[in-house]
């Protein structure tokens, strides 16, 4: 194994030590883990990467992977439409709502807060509050499924490629594989969610709701004329479709990715983008710790950290205490995968988060039972302690009643979790710094997001009022 290692670094780094006689020899590695050289850890780290193929420029191959260039008048258009409350059925909420670029587009809260709500965005958004956390929009361009329990999927595992047709629960089930990009498939479905956008008045199914959503659009007349400028048929006198609209809000998420991180520039070559302790954080995340086991770079993974599967971690179950959304068993628990399938072997299961930009997220989890990232951590190294010890304090009011029942989840976590781990405090440490910095783009960091917000918006309702720089938990390491 050293030896093929050794070959690989050779290959791919020789020139890193070039005229360095050393450069055939494996950097000492000394035996105790915290006192490793850092020579050693970036010739393991390096090796163990390029052997992951993980070659740090998976935002360069946007457009090739794309086909063409960024659609420029298309993306502002989307840029409007995800910003305009005049897409939800009750008009009060917009895509911004629960993806905001204050918590670089992800929820500003544990669980979403869709329609009724305070026209914030942010820890003082008030409301009912749905059952998961939104994920972010950055880099979801990227993935080949979608939400908590990869219930919207590209079949081809490609979501550029829509040949093996995108799979969407029913009744939309196939018939979305006409988009190009899955997440033009995505755009589809919040406007429908009657919790998150379509609110509980308006009479008719999806069709429905999705006609009348354009109807409203179409009626703007700067609309029309961005709709024009964004679809050539629409210029030569087609008419303006959901699927235009949608198609415009995938654009506009093309443009948020933010994927050149301090590891992709260290794969890349400059060995000084990462610390000390998140090259050792690296080497334990890829090596001992295990965590590389689901939180996959290779092939469909397109490098986000994430197989893409959905697995027991037992996270303690978080429960509304004004709700609009339906639990389930005794009311008070997610079954996740399961209210997908059906299937009781799936329940408590949820996907394996992809960990970019992780650190800008204000909470963790489906169901951000956790609001500091060293928490959702350590939950993987000890996770009876955790879920046993876990206290809801820290969490908006809404969400402090009793915790759902544990026992059931902690029977089915899974294999690579149900063992406590035995790090020491330094490699935790070294872990979750190698997680919240070497993976974070600081062009994702919320203040590079806010030119984004539109002064105002073509519908002339409210932008929402975007909360930025509120105090958020302390968290110690
Ligand atoms: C009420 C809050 C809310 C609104 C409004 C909303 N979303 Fe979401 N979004 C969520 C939640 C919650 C999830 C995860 C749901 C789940 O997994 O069950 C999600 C998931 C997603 C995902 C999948 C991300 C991933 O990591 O898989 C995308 C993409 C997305 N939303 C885009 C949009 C777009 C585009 C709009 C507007 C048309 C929108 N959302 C409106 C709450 C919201
Ligand atoms: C068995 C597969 C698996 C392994 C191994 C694993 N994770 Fe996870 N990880 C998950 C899943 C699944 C989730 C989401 C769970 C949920 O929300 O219910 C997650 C969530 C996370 C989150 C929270 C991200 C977010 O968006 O809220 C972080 C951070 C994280 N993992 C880091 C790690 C680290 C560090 C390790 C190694 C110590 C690790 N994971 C090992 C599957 C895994």
């Amino acid at each position: 194994m050293i030896e093929i290692r050794t070959a690989v670094f050779i290959a791919g780094f020789g020139v890193l030590l070039t005229g360095c006689d050393d450069a055939l020899l494996r950097p000492d590695a000394s035996t105790e883990p915290e006192t490793l050289s850092e020579a050693y850890i970036d010739w393991w780290l390096q090796a163990d990467l390029k052997e992951r193929e993980f070659d740090g420029r998976i935002e360069e191959r946007l457009l090739e992977r794309l086909g063409r260039p960024i659609h420029q008048a298309r993306a502002e258009l989307g840029r409007l439409l995800f910003f305009d409350p005049i897409i939800s059925l009750t008009g009060d909420n917009s895509c911004s709502g629960c993806h905001g670029p204050n918590s670089a587009f992800n929820d500003g809260n544990s669980i979403a807060i869709g329609v009724q709500n305070n026209g914030v965005v942010g820890l003082g958004r008030r409301g009912p509050h749905n059952q998961r956390r939104a994920p972010t929009v950055v880099n979801a361009v990227f993935y080949p499924s979608l939400m908590w329990d990869s219930r919207f999927e590209a079949l081809s595992l490609d979501p550029f490629d829509n040949s093996g047709g995108f799979a969407f629960p029913d009744p939309e089930g196939l018939s979305l594989s006409g988009m190009d990009h899955l997440l033009g498939a995505q755009a589809f479905t919040p406007v429908v969610a009657r919790v998150e956008m379509a609110g509980f008045e308006f009479v008719g199914d999806h069709d429905a709701m999705r006609a009348e959503v354009l109807r409203r659009v179409v009626d703007v007349v700067q609309y029309r004329s961005r709709f024009a400028d964004a679809f050539e048929v629409i210029e030569a006198g087609g008419e303006i479709r959901y699927e235009h609209l949608a198609a415009a809000i995938a654009e506009f998420e093309f443009t948020l990715v933010r994927a050149d991180a301090p590891l992709d520039r260290y794969v890349r070559g400059d060995l000084s983008a990462l610390s000390y302790d998140e090259k050792a954080g690296g080497r334990l995340f890829f090596d001992e710790a295990m965590c590389a086991e689901c939180h996959i770079v290779r092939g469909y993974a397109n490098q986000m950290f994430s197989d893409f599967e959905a697995h027991v971690l037992a996270v303690p179950q978080v429960v509304p205490a004004f709700g609009n959304k339906p639990f389930d068993g005794a009311g008070d628990e997610d079954y996740g995968l399961e209210q997908h399938t059906g299937r009781s072997s799936d329940r408590y299961k949820f996907r394996t988060s992809p960990l970019r930009n992780v650190a800008y997220q204000p909470t963790f989890m489906h169901n951000g039972a956790y609001v500091c990232l060293s928490e959702a951590v350590r939950h993987h190294l000890n996770v009876y302690k955790m879920v046993e010890g876990y206290s809801q304090e820290a969490l908006d009011v809404g969400l402090q009643g009793s915790p759902g029942p544990y026992a059931a989840m902690l029977d089915r976590a899974t294999g690579l979790i149900a063992q406590p781990q035995i790090l020491s405090e330094l490699e935790i440490s070294q872990i979750i710094a190698f997680v919240a910095k070497s993976l974070a783009d600081p062009d994702a960091h919320p203040d590079q997001l806010r030119s984004l917000i539109p002064l105002s918006v073509p519908s002339g309702l409210p932008v929402h009022e975007f909360e930025y720089g509120e105090a958020r938990a302390e968290c110690s390491i």
